[in-house]
Formats: structure tokens, sequence, C-alpha cells
């Protein structure tokens, strides 16, 4: 396999390039990435002389790049995860989400189309996306299935939504063979700290306030990103064309009992005193539109993919915990913009 991974710089990319990278040595590994303020190949060190992989600098609505790629590697499948990803900057800065993740995302189906039209077979657009396309769900027990209708509130998860609606096009109209997951909240190595699980560590360690939106009731679904990179590792090579898969943890939170055990964990692990970390917390103005709850109903990949987590949610938060206190350096060149030196110093 011919294999153009897009966003492979990012939080998930990264793991995701990794494993694909050491776990199939025979298929070629092309990471497209344009290294925004998000994409780090720091995140890669450990791989990027190996002989399966190429990384390549660039934006996935390149035509011609993207066109080059094709040609120059024989691209038989394309894992897109390049995107803009962040909720806070789509309500801030909406037009970038729709530029990357919906023009972007139209400009990989076209050259993919160009290149593959005449002989599908064996070829597969495998698309990642997220839960938060589905809307939000009251407090309770319902779930999201691949049933549910589409109902995105943010900037973000409308860019999102328009993108998994342009690929069903691509399988509906053109017969290209597509696939779609859909998954709940990531967290993490490598996670850029302004999410709330990497800001919120980032911050303890710094001994700076911690920002909980609202009353810190609101519900997220984590899942540990190695288990993400093992799903998205399945769907690729079992996935059925035209099928969407629903990933997700089975692992509820309000943000607020998440942001308490993150605290107690690191006061532990940092010598301070019980509670000295929970005294940071501080309730600020709700986020603009806020979903109340996401939840994943991961049934269909587990019966059908034999996919389940592998990782409980209290060694995942311990894991995540320990790296980032372990790379304080990868986390103060990441918040002071230092990490994009290291593609130049790399590269050039
Ligand atoms: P991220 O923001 O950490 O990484 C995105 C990567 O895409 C970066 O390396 C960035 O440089 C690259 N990129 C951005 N614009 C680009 C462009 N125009 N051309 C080429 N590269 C570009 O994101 P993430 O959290 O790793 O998310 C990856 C994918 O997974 C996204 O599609 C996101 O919607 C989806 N997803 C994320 C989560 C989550 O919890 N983080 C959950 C479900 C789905
Ligand atoms: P985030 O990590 O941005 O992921 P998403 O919005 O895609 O779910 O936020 C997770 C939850 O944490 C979400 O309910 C918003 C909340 N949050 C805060 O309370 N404070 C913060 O500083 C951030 C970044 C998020």
């Amino acid at each position: 396999m011919n294999i153009l991974i897009t966003g492979g710089a990012g939080f998930i990319g990264s793991h995701v390039v990794r494993r694909l990278v050491n776990k199939y040595p025979y298929d070629k590994i092309i990471n497209l990435d344009a290294l925004t303020y998000a994409g780090n190949l720091e995140n890669l060190k450990d791989i990027e002389s190996k002989s399966n992989y190429t990384f390549v600098k660039g934006d996935i609505g390149d035509e011609t790049l993207v066109d080059d790629i094709f040609k120059k590697y024989q691209i038989t499948h394309v894992v897109h995860l390049a995107a803009e990803s962040h909720v806070d900057r789509s309500i801030k800065d909406p037009l970038i989400f729709l530029k990357t993740n919906i023009l972007g995302t139209a400009n990989l189906l076209q050259v993919a189309k160009k290149h593959w039209a005449d002989d599908y077979a064996g070829k597969l657009f495998y698309h990642i996306s997220t839960d938060e396309v589905y809307g939000s769900l009251d407090m309770g027990t319902d779930l999201f299935t691949e049933e549910t209708p589409y109902d995105p509130r943010s900037p973000y998860s409308a860019s999102k939504a328009s993108s998994d609606h342009l690929v069903r096009a691509f399988y509906h109209t053109y017969h290209m063979p597509v696939v779609i997951s859909n998954c709940s909240n990531n967290y993490g190595p490598n996670h850029f700290p302004e999410k709330l699980i990497p800001l919120f560590i980032n911050n303890i360690i710094q001994k700076k306030p911690l920002p909980v939106y609202g009353k810190g009731e609101n519900v997220r679904d984590w899942l540990y990103v190695e288990d993400h990179a093992r799903a998205i590792d399945i769907i690729l090579h079992k996935g059925k064309p035209g099928e969407t898969y629903n990933i997700g943890g089975h692992n509820e939170w309000t943000n607020i009992g998440l942001v308490s055990l993150v605290c107690d964990i690191m006061d532990k692990k940092l010598g301070r005193l019980a509670g000295e970390s929970r005294n940071l917390i501080t309730y600020v103005t709700d986020r603009a539109g806020h979903d109340l709850r996401y939840a994943i109903d991961a049934s269909k990949i587990k019966n059908e993919l034999a996919w389940v987590p592998h990782e409980t949610f209290e060694t995942g938060i311990e894991k995540t915990i320990d790296w980032y206190l372990a790379n304080e350096t990868w986390l103060k060149n990441v918040t002071s913009g230092a990490y994009q030196a290291y593609y130049d110093k790399m590269y050039h």
C-alpha cells in the first residue's frame, strides 16, 4: 500500500504515522502536513529516518502538490486527518476551518478521483472525523450511533460535517471506495496544550488558573489516542467501503470531575499538598453554543471489526500526565512556538 496520511504531524496523526511506519515496513507512508501551529515534526523524531517514511510539507488544498504526490508515489490509500481542530478557534475565526476542512477535503477527493477513477480496485479514501457532527446529547443515557442524524453546532463541527457529506457524495456519485470514522475526544501524548487536558496539565505545572467554562457540567467521552490509532489501523485494513464507524471509550466525564481528578493525581506526582491544584480551578464565561454532552455507542466497530479500547481511563490519564511531566521541553517549545524551527533545521 502507498498511503498518503494528511495531518501526520499533529496530535492523532503522529500516533497513526508512527504505528503504520513501524508495523508495515513494506508499505510506503507519505505524510503531507502544512505544519500549522498544531503540526510538530518533533512528534515524529523517532521514525523520520525510516526508509518507508516520507514527509512532505504542504497544504491539502494545493491541487498541484497533491496531484504530484499521487503521481510520484502512486498513492493507493488516503488516511485523511489534516484539519483545523479546535472549537474555540473556530468560534473566533471560522473561515480557515471552512478552507482547510471543507475545501481541503474536496481537493483531496477530486485529485484521488482523477487518479483512481479508471480502476478503483485496491484503493480507499479513509476520512477521519469527529462525534461532534452529531450535535449535543441531553444528560442521560442516550448515545450517538452511526444512524444519529447530523446536527453540528459549532463552526468546527459544521466544517467536519460538510467534509463527511462530501466524502459520502464521492462514494454515491463516483463510486469512490470511502470509509469514515467518527471518534470521541482523544487524550494522550503530543496533544497541543490548548485543548482541555493538556492545557490544564501545563497550567497545573505552572500553577496558573484552570479556566473551567460555565459550571463545568458538560460531559465528554474520552479515548486514549493510541486506542484511536489502533482503530484507524483496523478500519484502514478491514473497514467496508461505504461504511461509517463510531469510535469511543465508553468513558464519560463531566469537565469538573475530570479536572478535579487531574489536579489530585498531579498533586501527588508533584509532591504538592492535597487540594493545592484544585485551588487553581476558576469558573469562567461559558463557551458560546457549548455542546452539553457527547457520548459514543461503539458497538458496531466492536461487533464487526473486533475493536475495543485497551487502555482504561485510570492507566491512560496516568500515562498522559507522566508523559507531559517527562517532556517539559516539548511543552515549552510548543507554547513558545520554538518547535517550528525544527523543520528548517531538519529538512533544509
Ligand atoms: P491537530 O490540530 O493536532 O493536528 C492537525 C494537523 O493537520 C496538524 O499537524 C496541522 O499542521 C495539519 N494541518 C492543518 N491544516 C492543514 C492543511 N491545510 N494542509 C495540511 N495539513 C494541515 O488535530 P488532531 O486533534 O490530531 O485531529 C486530527 C483529526 O482527527 C482531525 O480531522 C480532527 O477533526 C479529528 N478528530 C480529532 C479528535 C480529537 O479529540 N482531537 C477527535 C475526533 C476526531
Ligand atoms: P476541548 O478539549 O476544547 O474539546 P471539545 O470542545 O472538542 O470537546 O474541550 C473539552 C471540554 O472542556 C469542553 O466541554 C470545553 C471544556 N473546556 C474548558 O472548560 N476550559 C478550557 O480551557 C477548554 C480548552 C475546554
